[in-house]
């Protein structure tokens, strides 16, 4: 489907009209398993030598609709749909690490996957690093061990919209035999392809831009089907060595997808499979992304230049501007917009940020992204709960920081609720400190 236009491919990539009724939309497979013919047929599904479907763990005809089309969206040779973005990021670190290896991430990224990272895999023994400046070349080159198994980034992360130099990354992680993994959630396939600068594992929260609805959550994984495994075998030896029913290692068998391989049948025994509803609903939503993605960046752009002139804002965060430092390299990895994500510094601190968000009338108060419905957080008090000062600091997410996620409304609308918010902020009193708990549970 490659000499197919984005859009049009967003409607058919991947499509197959099986079984005798011919149904034009995706069905529905909402079944725990698949009837086996005979004895022998149960036999060639669990020995992998008849690719039919056998139970919806490992694979439902639904999610594999869906799987095809991002692949194919996002220039990859496959694709592993799981349950959400968070299993998305868990399967594929888990997937490509042992004990004594080691991460070097951004740390721009998702709080709950730099949790993830500094919590969880220091516990089962797998260090992490962090680079604070994504697009600090000399500090990933000094920061990639001889024992790192994946480098981690996110090409649009919020709230401070810094855009990644995927091909960049890609080039010094390559050098040292280290594949790129990119988390494409914030940017989706339609406004930018890390496998075509590079990288080597693109994965999303399909909750967000994909589904585009904010009724589902979802997680996928696409393997761009170009990093060397078998040239690096011994760095990962669940893949050079965990065999199959017929004797076959996985690089054996599959030497371009073997990470994939390894993650649809050891990985997704950690049980992160989505339902086949939800795989349809994902499938629905990637019908509009084209649309949807393109209307919200222009929304966004609008906004934030409106924003930056109003004389109750500190600051606006958005690589769309020409006042962001990451304007250039916007310009180079995103032509076609730059996102429907931005952060607004409004005046008074706290204060201001909790009279702002409690006026807003038609931007719902809400922890998620890329919804057709604008939305708005206050990071400091939510998602980075955990962080000490310091760290919110260096992160640049200062108490009068809000996150909007702009949807499909009518800009004017938009426009009018936002001002009236700010006006609402420039007149709260006396700051008032935010309640944060000592300690929370995690960035939701
Ligand atoms: C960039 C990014 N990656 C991953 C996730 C996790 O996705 P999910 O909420 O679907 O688990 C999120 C959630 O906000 C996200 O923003």
């Amino acid at each position: 489907m490659s000499t197919l236009g984005f859009s049009t491919r967003q409607l058919h990539a991947g499509d197959e009209h099986d079984g005798p009724h011919r149904p034009r939309a995706t069905p529905i497979h909402l079944t725990a398993g698949f009837v086996f013919d005979d004895f022998d047929q149960a036999h060639s599904r669990f020995a992998g030598t008849d690719d039919g479907f056998s139970y919806t763990r490992v694979g439902n005809p639904t999610n594999a609709a869906a799987e095809r089309r991002i692949a194919d969206l996002e220039s990859g040779t496959g694709a592993l749909l799981v349950s959400t973005g968070q299993a998305a990021v868990a399967t594929t670190i888990l997937a490509l690490v042992n004990t004594g290896d080691h991460v070097l991430s951004s740390s721009s990224i998702y709080e709950g996957t730099r949790e993830l990272l500094r919590d969880d895999l220091a516990r089962l023994g797998v260090a992490v690093d962090f680079v604070s400046d994504p697009n600090d070349s000399a500090a990933w080159a000094a920061g990639i061990r001889p024992n790192t198994r994946l480098v981690f980034a996110e090409s649009i992360p919020n709230p401070k919209n810094d855009v990644l130099d995927i091909a960049a990354l890609a080039g010094i992680a390559h050098r040292n035999g280290v594949p790129l993994v990119v988390d494409n959630t914030l940017a989706t396939p339609y406004l930018l392809r890390p496998i075509e600068h590079g990288a080597d594992i693109v994965i999303h929260s399909a909750s967000k831009f994909l589904a585009g609805h904010g009724t589902v959550l979802g997680g996928v994984i696409v393997d761009a089907g170009s990093f060397p495994w078998v040239a690096h075998a011994a760095a990962y030896p669940q893949l050079a060595e965990t065999r199959g029913p017929d004797g076959r290692t996985v690089v054996e068998r599959s030497p371009h997808t073997a990470f994939l391989e390894f993650a649809r049948r050891v990985a997704m025994r950690y049980g992160p499979a989505p339902s086949p509803l939800n795989a349809f609903l994902i499938l629905q939503g990637i019908e509009t992304l084209s649309l949807r993605v393109q209307r919200q960046s222009d929304s966004a752009l609008h906004l934030a230049q409106w924003l930056e002139r109003h004389p109750h804002v500190e600051s606006v965060d958005y690589s769309g501007l020409a006042s962001s430092p990451h304007h250039a390299l916007a310009e180079r990895y995103l032509p076609r917009g730059y996102g429907g994500v931005l952060a607004v510094t409004v005046r008074g601190g706290t204060a201001g940020a909790r009279a702002f968000t409690n006026a807003l009338r038609v931007f719902t108060r809400m922890t998620h992204l890329g919804d057709v419905r604008s939305l708005v957080l206050h990071p400091a008090t939510t998602t980075h709960v955990l962080r000490d000062a310091d760290e919110l600091a260096a992160g640049g997410i200062g108490p009068g920081l809000l996150r909007l996620s702009i949807g499909l409304e009518d800009l004017p609308d938009l426009i009018a609720d936002l001002d009236q918010a700010l006006t609402a902020a420039a007149q709260a009193s006396e700051p008032v400190p935010a309640q944060v708990p000592e300690r929370a549970l995690a960035a939701v």
